[in-house]
């Protein structure tokens, strides 16, 4: 995606720039991740995705699939960009590919992730992408405060849309 200027675009994460990913989950989220997480991160192929703003690494997605008898749900683990680079829609163009990989697979249920309660800027961000709130988890996190998380979640029912976030213009544009 290329504007003002600005030019964001997605690579994969391989063993050759894990560290990088490492060192950008360490600053962005408050929990940190064992190598395991990791491990599993080299072999999920598009389901991870650093994010690059005029070719630096800024910020990271990671999902994986969770599969049961009754669903099959796509759950991010980390999506996040760095302080000074957020609302430039780097968070927007991650989004944007993991929708994408939901709509082409076709056979997911739902996305959905963990957020601490207290991280407003992150739970507007994804109910502009259509996510809702369906539960509260008391005492999720066993290292930080607030401990408890929301799950947010974006049902697929009759076809996924890809959406961008509404903008204040076009919501009065869709009001009149
Ligand atoms: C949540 C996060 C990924 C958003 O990334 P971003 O690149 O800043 O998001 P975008 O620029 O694509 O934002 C798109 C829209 O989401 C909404 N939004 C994003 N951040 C917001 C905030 N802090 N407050 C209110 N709305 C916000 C806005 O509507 C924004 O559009 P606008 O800037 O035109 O108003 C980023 O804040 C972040 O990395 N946070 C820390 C990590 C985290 O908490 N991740 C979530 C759990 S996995």
């Amino acid at each position: 995606m290329r504007s003002r200027g600005q030019h964001i675009e997605l690579g994969d994460v391989t063993p050759h720039n894990i560290k990088q990913l490492k060192r950008l989950n360490q600053v962005v989220f408050p929990v940190s991740y064992n190598d395991k997480f990791y491990k599993d991160v080299l072999e999920v192929g598009e389901l991870a995705k650093l994010a690059y703003y005029n070719d630096i690494v800024v910020g990271a997605v990671c999902c994986r699939v969770d599969q049961t008898e009754d669903s099959r749900r796509l759950y991010i683990m980390t999506l996040g960009c760095l302080a000074p680079y957020r609302r430039l829609r780097i968070g927007t163009v991650m989004l944007n590919h993991v929708l994408k990989i939901c709509e082409e697979d076709g056979n997911f249920d739902n996305v959905f992730l963990h957020v601490q309660i207290n991280n407003e800027g992150a739970i507007r961000f994804y109910q502009k992408f259509g996510f809702e709130i369906i539960e509260t988890k008391k005492h999720y996190y066993k290292r930080i405060e607030p401990a408890d998380a929301h799950v947010l979640q974006k049902t697929f029912g009759r076809g996924i849309t890809i959406e961008r976030p509404i903008n204040n213009q076009e919501q009065q544009e869709d009001m009149s």
